[in-house]
């Protein structure tokens, strides 16, 4: 997740562009932070650029008595995916020239073949995917005479595997913007005086409430004179604008009440962008290659230490049944903050993966540094770019689940869980998994996120469960094997953000204590998906019934029997068990939302809880 700001003056005049420049990218700064620039074209054709490293205030002091006249301008705020976070790594980028400028937001899956095949004798400055758009467009752009960027970066587009918002300028057609857009947001705005294009509808606002939402595969065209859409074919497509309602609070978080249930409904995508590049379906591989380790070293781990807090220690422990079932990985999970205060016996041959979505948990660095210590090689699973876990490790994956604001962790457990499934799959084919296998493990990862989509359609059904139940006090949460962890997951995200007192445990651990507490005041949450712990599940559930707990089950689509067990039933899609987790802990998302939303918290900030934790 990046953002993007674009503003072109009608009728071709000039003013100072930085300050509405900026003040779009402070708008769009929660889509990320590592980094920003911007560059404006002047009516002679002359560029005027900048760029910072850190927050958008820094670019501010960097432009400090700068005026930037100009006609047209692009501005980008950066969430770091490809390369560190560095000033020549953000964006806007160019070609050799300097001539063709471009921001960008999305991932450019197949940015190394496109480098290696057509552009070896280009001069590159940064690590980025995205400068590799740049000098595409710049390799079609120069093969006639004819200026026509619009027709290159239609050209390019042809080329590229992966996902973009993009918004380009050339200094030989200097009165034109051309953007386009394939999975990541565009909006274009029509204001009396201006053209404006951002990734999402609040920059926009103040000054204009008419925008036209692009669709993936169209590209705009920005003249002061008017806009234009095409589609991949550069056949022209008419648009009308539409009017906003909305509010610049509520433009930024795309309409939805809260960033944690923007966050929620984003999964099916971010869920993507973890697996961009990563896996090779006619193979039935995975590459990861952050690992920084040879095929053959990766043979050589014998055992993988998991190492992480909340959400994230949840993950790994979901992590630990993929590891050992797809890689026949012996894996132990730990949570941080216990590892170096006891003495951790760290065996020959171990990988030890500290999993963060900050990347600043101070818990999980310091586990880090003293199972490297100890002897262990060491990784990061994590989120932000460039974080001190990220760095520390020096070898790890990036989660790509974009800026997680909300203080409840979800897209990025998802997005955490999709990684470590990655790795088995990578690490089993290097031993024992089969092609077929492989191929099979693949194809059912690609249908997880058209099947969180099919969870979150019932968004309603669960908030009027909640509705139901918003008035309890105590919860169980429940579920065996690979989806005991997601019981635990659930209760976290439960009393997190509502306040609830909510236990999670693996079912079979009930009748050994907690069972006691059962009685209608007590709501049991439980996962009985169609498993090979099924009918164990089944059972569990039927002692709770037999003494009058309350039963809201997650339950795989088509089971009818389950259903009279319960007295509120949520179903999900079928899918293997070792992805199930993946689906299971959606609507226990949502349901921990909306309790917190009726019971009237502060859902994206609640009490005594920080987003990331620097201290012991
Ligand atoms: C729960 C939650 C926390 C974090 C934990 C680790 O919703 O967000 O439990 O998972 O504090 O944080 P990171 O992943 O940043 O190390």
């Amino acid at each position: 997740m990046c953002g993007i700001i674009g503003y072109i003056i009608k009728e071709g005049g000039e003013k100072n562009l930085a300050p509405i420049l900026i003040n779009g990218l402070r708008r769009l700064e929660y889509r990320g932070y590592d980094s920003a620039g911007l560059s404006v074209i002047n009516a002679k054709g002359e560029v005027l650029k900048e760029k910072s490293v850190g927050k958008i205030d820094s670019l501010v002091e960097k432009l400090k008595d700068q005026e930037f006249i100009g006609t047209l301008g692009i501005a980008h705020t950066r969430w770091a995916t490809h390369g560190g976070v560095t000033e020549s790594n953000t964006h806007p980028h160019t070609d050799c020239s300097g001539r063709i400028i471009l921001v960008h937001n999305g991932i450019i899956e197949n940015y190394r073949d496109l480098r290696e095949k057509f552009l070896k004798d280009h001069n590159f400055v940064s690590e980025t995917d995205t400068e590799v758009l740049a000098h595409l467009i710049e390799y079609f752009y120069t093969q006639t005479n004819k200026k026509d960027l619009r027709g290159s970066l239609i050209k390019a587009l042809q080329l590229v595997v992966g996902t973009y918002g993009i918004a380009v300028v050339s200094l030989d057609e200097p009165n034109k913007i051309i953007c386009a857009r394939k999975g990541s947001p565009l909006v274009l705005g029509v204001a009396d005086d201006a053209f404006l294009i951002a990734s999402d509808a609040s920059p926009l606002l103040p000054h204009t409430k008419k925008v036209i939402y692009l669709e993936d595969g169209e590209i705009l065209e920005l003249t002061p004179k008017d806009f234009q859409i095409f589609n991949l074919k550069d056949e022209k497509i008419a648009r009308t604008p539409e009017e906003i309602e909305w509010n610049e609070e509520q433009a930024q978080k795309g309409g939805f009440p809260h960033f944690m249930l923007k966050e929620i409904f984003e999964q099916p995508n971010t869920f993507k962008d973890a697996l961009a590049g990563r896996l090779v379906p006619n193979d039935g591989v995975a590459h990861l290659g952050g690992l920084r380790l040879t095929d053959e070293e990766l043979r050589q781990i014998k055992k993988i230490k998991i190492i992480a807090c909340g959400s994230a220690f949840h993950a790994g422990l979901v992590g630990k049944y993929i590891l050992e079932h797809v890689a026949w990985m012996p894996t132990d999970v730990e949570v941080a903050s216990e590892f170096r205060y006891r003495d951790p016996v760290v065996e020959d041959n171990t990988l030890t993966i500290c999993i963060s979505q900050s990347g600043e948990t101070a818990d999980t660095l310091g586990a880090l540094i003293e199972a490297r210590r100890k002897g262990s090689k060491v990784m990061g699973i994590v989120n932000v770019v460039g974080s001190t876990i990220a760095r520390e490790a020096g070898r790890g994956v990036y989660i790509h689940a974009g800026p997680e604001l909300s203080v409840a962790s979800t897209k990025a457990f998802t997005n955490q869980v999709a990684i470590l499934m990655v790795l088995a799959l990578q690490l089993g084919r290097l031993t024992h998994l089969p092609l077929a296998t492989g191929k099979l493990i693949i194809k059912s990862i690609l249908e997880i996120p058209a099947k969180m989509q099919e969870i979150i359609k019932q968004n309603e059904v669960i908030k009027n469960i909640a509705e139901k139940y918003k008035a309890y006090e105590d919860f169980y949460f429940i579920g065996r094997g690979i989806n005991a962890p997601i019981a635990l997951e659930g209760a976290l995200k439960l009393k997190e953000i509502s306040y609830v007192h909510a236990e999670g445990m693996p079912s079979g651990e009930l009748k050994h204590g907690p069972i006691a507490l059962i009685d209608d005041k007590c709501p049991v949450m439980a996962i009985v998906t169609k498993d090979s712990l099924y009918e164990k599940m089944v059972s569990n559930v039927e002692e709770i019934k037999a003494r009058h707990g309350k039963l809201i089950l997650i339950a795989t689509e088509g089971d009818e029997d389950v259903k009279k067990l319960s007295d509120d039933i949520i179903y999900i899609p079928k899918t293997s068990e070792m992805l199930s987790p993946l689906l299971t802990v959606v609507p226990m998302q949502l349901f921990a939302y909306h309790m917190a939303v009726l019971r009237g918290k502060d859902v994206d900030r609640p009490r005594n809880l920080a987003k990331s934790v620097t201290v012991e």
